[in-house]
Parts: C-alpha cells; sequence; structure tokens
C-alpha cells in the first residue's frame, strides 16, 4: 500500500492550493481529483469561465457607449462560439498550469473519487493508500429548488448557463445573488431579456443595504429586471418552461415564459459519499463539517477547509483555510484565518465589492459608528475614463477610528477593496488611510476620500 503523510481530497482552490503548500513544506503529498481536469469548480465551472464570459460581453457592451469617446466603429457582431472557444481556453490553460504546479511540487494526483474508509485511509477506484492525515477539500454543489429537476439544457445551474449553445430570448433567473447577477449580466449584454427572481426584498443579502439599492438601480438601467419578494417555481414544458412566481405580500401568483431558467440559490457543503457517516465525523446542524481553529475535524487525522467548513464560499477563503491548515499541520505556528476580513467581490459591471461590517450590522449591533463616502462622479479619474457610476463607502468606529467595513461600488470595486483589506487586518484607522498618499489621478483616491469624509474632512465632495 502506497504511503502519503498527506491525502488531499478535492483539486479546487482550497485543496490544490493545500496541496502544493504542504509538499513545500516537506510532507509527502497525495491529492484526489475525479474531475478531469484540476482546479475544482472555481477553474472549471465557476469563477475562471464566468469571468472570461464577463469579460467578453463587457467589450460587446461597450461597443454601443465608444460613440462618447469619438469612436464610431462600422457594422458590429458576435460569434457565441468562439466566446465560449476563448473562454474554454482560458479555462484549459489555468486547469494544465495546475498540473505543471503538481509536478513542480511533487504533489501526486490521483484521478478518481476519493473515499474514507477507515481514518488513515482513503480509497480512489481500486487501490487504497494510506495516509498520516486526510484533507476533505470538495467543495460545495448547487442548491436545488424543490420539485425542479436540473437538465442543464433549460433548466440551469451556472455550469449550464456558462455553456449555452444560442442566447436564449428570455433568461429567467432565479436568486439575485452573485451568481444571478454576474451569469444575468452576461446573457442580457449578449441580448437576452433577463428576469431575476429573488425571495427576499433585495438583492445580495449581506451586502451593505446603500450600495445593494444602488447597484440594482445600475444593473435595471442596463437592461435587467428584478422581481423582488417572490418565490419561484419552475416547469418545463418541452424546450421552454413555465416560471410560476408568488409574491410573499399579497400571495398573487403570476408566470412566466422562459427559455432558459438559471437556478442560483446558493450552494451547499459537498458532503456525501466520502463515507463520514460510518466515520461518525461531526456535522455542524447546516450540513458543513465542523472543526476547530486549525481545520481539525472531531475525527483525528482528518481535517476539513473550504465550502465543505463554516465561513464564506469563496475561493479565496478556500485558499487562505488549505494554507493555514497544512501550516499548522506541519507545526508552524499559523493563527486561525479571520473571516471578517475575507473580501468579497462580484464582478459586474460595476463590480460590487464588500468587506467586514455593513451599515445595517453596525446599527443593529449598537456600535457607535462614522460613515464616509466618496461618489465616483467626483473623481477626475472615473470622469476620464466614463466610470462615474459607484461609490466608496467606510465604516469606522467612532471612538478609535479603526475601520470596521468597507464597501465599494463600481470600476475596479474588487482591486480598490484591496488597501483596505490591508488596512483593517492590520488595524488601521480612517486617519491612517486618509493620510497616505494615493497617486493622482486614480480612482483609489476615492478610498482616501471616503476616509477624509468620514472623518469630516473631505476635500472634494
Ligand atoms: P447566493 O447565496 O449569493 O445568492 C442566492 C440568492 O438566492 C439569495 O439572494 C437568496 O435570497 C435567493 N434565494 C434563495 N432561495 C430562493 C428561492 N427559492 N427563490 C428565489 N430566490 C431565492 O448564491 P449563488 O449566487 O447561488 O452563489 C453561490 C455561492 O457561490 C455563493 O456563496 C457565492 O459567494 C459563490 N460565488 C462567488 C462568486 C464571486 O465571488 N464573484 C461568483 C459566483 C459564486
Amino acid at each position: 500500500m502506497r504511503e502519503f503523510d498527506l491525502v488531499v481530497i478535492g483539486a479546487g482552490p482550497g485543496g490544490y492550493v493545500a496541496a502544493i503548500r504542504a509538499a513545500q513544506l516537506g510532507l509527502k503529498v497525495a491529492c484526489v481529483e475525479e474531475r478531469a481536469t484540476l482546479g475544482g469548480t472555481c477553474l472549471n465551472v465557476g469563477c475562471i469561465p464566468s469571468k472570461a464570459l464577463l469579460s467578453s460581453s463587457e467589450h460587446w457592451a461597450e461597443l454601443k457607449h465608444l460613440a462618447q469617446h469619438g469612436i464610431s466603429v462600422g457594422e458590429a457582431g458576435f460569434d457565441l462560439g468562439a466566446m465560449m472557444a476563448r473562454k474554454d481556453k482560458v479555462v484549459g490553460d489555468l486547469t494544465k498550469g495546475i498540473a505543471h504546479l503538481f509536478k513542480k511540487n511533487g504533489v501526486e494526483w490521483l484521478a478518481g473519487r476519493g473515499t474514507i474508509p477507515a481514518p488513515g485511509k482513503v480509497q480512489v477506484g481500486d487501490e487504497t493508500v494510506a495516509a498520516k492525515d486526510i484533507l476533505i477539500a470538495t467543495g460545495s454543489d448547487p442548491a436545488g429548488l424543490p420539485d425542479v429537476t436540473i437538465d442543464e439544457e433549460v433548466v440551469l445551474t451556472s455550469t449550464g448557463a456558462l455553456a449555452l449553445p444560442k442566447v436564449p430570448e428570455h433568461l429567467v433567473v432565479i436568486g439575485a445573488g452573485v451568481i444571478g447577477l454576474e451569469l444575468g449580466q452576461v446573457w442580457a449584454r449578449l441580448g437576452a431579456k433577463v428576469t431575476v427572481v429573488e425571495y427576499l426584498d433585495r438583492i445580495l443579502p449581506g451586502a451593505d443595504g446603500e450600495i445593494a439599492k444602488t447597484a440594482q438601480r445600475l444593473l435595471q438601467r442596463q437592461g435587467l429586471a428584478f422581481q423582488l419578494g417572490r418565490k419561484a417555481s419552475v416547469q418545463r414544458t418541452g424546450d421552454k418552461a413555465k416560471v410560476t412566481l408568488e409574491r410573499r405580500d399579497t400571495g398573487a401568483v403570476e408566470t412566466l415564459e422562459a427559455d432558459a431558467v438559471l437556478v442560483a440559490i446558493g450552494r451547499r457543503p459537498r458532503t456525501a459519499g466520502l463515507g463520514l457517516e460510518a466515520l461518525g465525523l461531526a456535522l455542524d446542524p447546516r450540513g458543513f463539517i465542523a472543526v476547530d481553529g486549525q481545520f481539525r475535524t472531531s475525527v483525528p487525522g482528518i481535517l476539513a477547509i473550504g465550502d465543505v467548513v463554516p465561513g464564506p464560499m469563496l475561493a479565496h477563503k478556500a485558499e487562505e483555510d488549505g494554507v493555514a491548515a497544512v501550516e499548522a499541520l506541519a507545526g508552524h505556528a499559523h493563527p486561525a484565518p479571520d473571516y471578517a476580513l475575507v473580501p468579497g467581490v462580484v464582478y459586474t459591471a460595476p463590480e460590487i465589492a464588500s468587506l467586514g461590517a455593513t451599515e445595517e450590522v453596525l446599527k443593529e449591533a449598537g456600535t457607535a459608528h462614522v460613515v464616509g463616502k466618496f461618489q465616483f462622479i467626483a473623481s477626475g479619474r472615473a470622469r476620464a475614463m466614463a466610470a462615474t457610476d459607484g461609490l466608496v463607502k467606510v465604516l469606522g468606529d467612532a471612538e478609535t477610528g479603526r475601520i470596521l467595513g468597507a464597501h465599494v461600488l463600481g470600476r475596479n470595486a474588487g482591486e480598490l477593496i484591496q488597501e483596505l483589506v490591508l488596512a483593517m487586518a492590520r488595524g488601521a484607522t480612517l486617519a491612517d488611510v486618509a493620510a497616505t498618499s494615493h497617486a493622482h489621478p486614480g480612482m483609489g483616491e476615492a478610498v482616501k476620500e471616503a476616509c477624509l469624509a468620514a472623518l469630516g474632512k473631505p476635500l472634494h465632495m
């Protein structure tokens, strides 16, 4: 029987990064992956292909706005097949890159589905290997709607919505969360009528309310229609689907006919089929694997990270979990990751980035706080780029000035938030950020200005 110090199950951003780091720390490592390519949901059917399509569709959508720059173009068109092929190539290159990193770092890829027949053992196909430690990094699956069958042709998860062979006339998206907005925007830009149905009375639950409201207005302006406060059910009818919406306030019922329906109502930890019940491994009431600060489960020698454990279901969070888990395993001191410092980004245009507390959370907790905002309309760089939609909003402790939360809506929000992640992680105050030099003219000046505004000293607003 082959023996390893660590066997990682799952080669998504959590698992593959953990495997590489563990190998770098001198452990003999194998990583089990059943998909034909490495990289998990994120690289194969998630973060990366969606960003490829967002990028391609954004170029197409931008054509409409070129006249303001004095640019006219002749007849323009797009080839959906070529767009998809480009997306597939981006994914292919990156997943091959991980295979190369495995080779370079001496991580053995065990191809197939992994199960844990007993502590210290992992079975992959006909082979059982011995493992001093096992790390579960199996990620998550899309959540389903009761009585709705996903066929990936008409009724889709994100996987199907990333590979449609033609632009649907009417796409109904169920769930105004991250996936619904990103993929809704892709298909709206490419010409679909898109209706986003959401159970709650707002989009993006968990995001700052003011930011979510502004984002909704801007997305509506680009043609996305929202039906909030509605419960949806779906029935496939031949090559179309009937979506029934029930208003939560009045109970009134309405039906929509759709050529495609994307169900994007969240994801669930993927724990089935690993043999966890027989091991007596404890799950929490929501079905996540319960772990301690070093990602140890209730069974000695078995660890878990990423989407299968509690915390934000994000690739970069999984990655941080993985590194922390294997560094602790290899005897290196590593503090447990602080999930309050994990930024979240929705890669729509405008981008929506959030970090730490929202204004609602601070109000509810009764935390004395200050708010500073800077609208991009007042930024020279934003005006020069014609990217004036959006704002930076920072929330600070009223007494100490420490940053408690930050929310950015607009061009490059996902990059702009990063400065505030570092500031918050290092306990910097609003005054610290406001006192640092920000290159002019840059979108980053809006971060400085928002901090100045929170201190009651705005310069440009
Ligand atoms: P989500 O949790 O972001 O949003 C789901 C939405 O569906 C919520 O607004 C919820 O209120 C709504 N909903 C739930 N049940 C419903 C029902 N029966 N009818 C109507 N609406 C309903 O989940 P989503 O968009 O599926 O994404 C899944 C995960 O993937 C998330 O954890 C997200 O963080 C991650 N992800 C992250 C991305 C990024 O970081 N850019 C991109 C895509 C996904």
